[in-house]
């Protein structure tokens, strides 16, 4: 990490958690995601990723997560293969690169400054990946983006990060400047809040962690009452867990029997939103 940026908040320094995560599935004989250039970056900037105690107890969930969220990316290109995607909190993520657009998409990844100046000397940057730098809830930044295209919005990781009142403008905000689109990212309840505070192998980003998470997948229409909930994936649930090594895909299937438990483990919500008239 220091030789990107030893300046990073905890906030920030946090997309390394998520990094190193991927690049060590990537380097598994049975990888879910195959982020290998995750792998690259980190070797590049020379992150240690035993510095992450969570990153190899979390790998599987970070890169399912990332596998899903690519999903709902593709599966919105394949109908609007003119839309707009926007990564919220992109980190040191290649979505973009495992996702592989056509050139007639045009990707925004959005983060604070200092992790956008990281991104633009680690990852490629074709003609039709924009880097914002910006401050998510500070919502002027949605004005660079194009207005009358189908959007699709994902934020992998970044919810917790956002106090809610910033979190329900930015979904506001996004859902009043696209035409219609999909808003997806990984939730976090009230339990995932609590351990993020309390567990040992993140106590980096305790004090960083602004949200009071939602347990229920209903709670951002409540917010947006733009938003329609499609999807709420339980990984616990994914044909990928046939792979987990024998005590997590055991433990993992006992929690797949309740929905409850299963939440408490890692999901992903999809909502759907569309302008009136
Ligand atoms: C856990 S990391 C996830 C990074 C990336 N999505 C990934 O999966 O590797 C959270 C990211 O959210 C970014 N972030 C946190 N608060 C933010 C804010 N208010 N505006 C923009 N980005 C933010 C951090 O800088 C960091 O890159």
């Amino acid at each position: 990490m220091a030789t990107t940026s030893p300046t990073f908040t905890p906030a920030e320094a946090s997309l390394f958690l998520t990094l190193c995560g991927r690049a060590l599935d990537s380097r598994q004989e049975h990888s879910i995601l195959h982020d290998t250039t995750a792998s690259e970056i980190v070797e590049r900037t020379g992150t240690n990723t035993a510095d992450y105690p969570h990153a190899k107890t979390g790998m599987r969930d970070i890169a399912l997560r990332a596998k899903k969220l690519d999903g709902v990316v593709r599966d919105f290109i394949a109908v609007h293969p003119n839309s707009v995607v926007v990564d919220l909190g992109a980190g040191l993520d290649s979505r973009m690169i495992r996702v592989d657009p056509p050139s007639t998409v045009d990707w925004y990844d959005v983060d604070l400054p200092k992790v956008i100046a990281a991104r633009r000397k680690l990852l490629p940057q074709p003609a039709n990946a924009h880097f914002v730098a910006a401050d998510v809830a500070d919502l002027s930044w949605i004005d660079e983006l194009p207005t009358d295209r189908p959007a699709v919005i994902v934020a992998d990781g970044l919810v917790a990060f956002l106090a809610q009142p910033a979190l329900t403008a930015a979904l506001r905000g996004l859902t009043a400047h696209f035409p219609e689109g999909e808003i997806a990212f990984n939730g976090y309840t009230r339990f995932h809040v609590w351990a993020l505070k309390h567990y040992k192998g993140t106590n980096s980003i305790a004090d960083a962690v602004a949200n009071p998470g939602f347990d229920d997948p209903h709670a951002p229409e409540r917010w947006n009452p733009d938003l329609t909930l499609v999807e709420e994936i339980l990984l616990s649930r994914a044909p990928e867990v046939a792979g987990y090594p024998l005590f997590m895909r055991l433990a993992t299937r006992l929690a797949a029997l309740s929905t409850a438990w299963s939440r408490r483990g890692t999901t992903v919500v999809r909502y759907r939103f569309a302008r009136e008239g």
